[in-house]
């Protein structure tokens, strides 16, 4: 019948988004490790989540504490070393944005009240623009911030 046509198509759409996906983590030298989030309470962000910095974790590995806020994001330029593994910790102050490293797979939406967290590995320097991919605001268009591997 039709029905399963359709509801085999709809399987092989969903397995070709899985594979599109997969095929996307790779290249670059850019790893994506995981994806999780936890939660911060918007009202306890400075105390809990802390100032946005990078901070030096172990032999080659970084995490970057982030924060978005209309319209930019913080810590600004974000430097980490190359040959780094670094686990990036976004949330917002305000509205939902996203995080999202041009040119790398790093993309991910920003919730306030909610940490995303990946990890990615560096290994050349280089400089990458990131920038919101969800609408803000009035200045959403010129949120960006720099990523440098230096
Ligand atoms: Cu922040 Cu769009």
């Amino acid at each position: 019948t039709y029905e399963k046509v359709w509801l085999i198509a709809a399987l092989l759409l969903i397995v070709g988004f899985i594979a599109t996906i997969t095929y996307g983590s790779v290249g670059l030298g850019i790893a994506m490790i995981d994806d999780s989030e936890e939660t911060v309470e918007p009202s306890e962000l400075d105390e809990d989540f802390g100032e946005p910095r990078v901070e030096h974790v172990g032999e080659n590995e970084y995490e970057a504490y982030v924060i978005a806020q209309t319209f930019i994001f913080q810590p600004d330029p974000i430097e980490v070393p190359a040959n780094s593994k670094v686990t990036f910790y976004v949330t917002s102050r305000d509205v939902i944005h996203s995080f999202s490293v041009v040119g790398t797979n790093i993309n991910t939406m920003v919730i306030p009240g909610e940490v995303s967290t990946m990890t990615a590995e560096f290994d050349e320097s280089g400089e990458y623009g990131i920038i919101c991919n969800e609408y803000c605001g009035s200045f959403h268009h010129t949120m960006e911030g720099q990523l440098h591997v230096v």
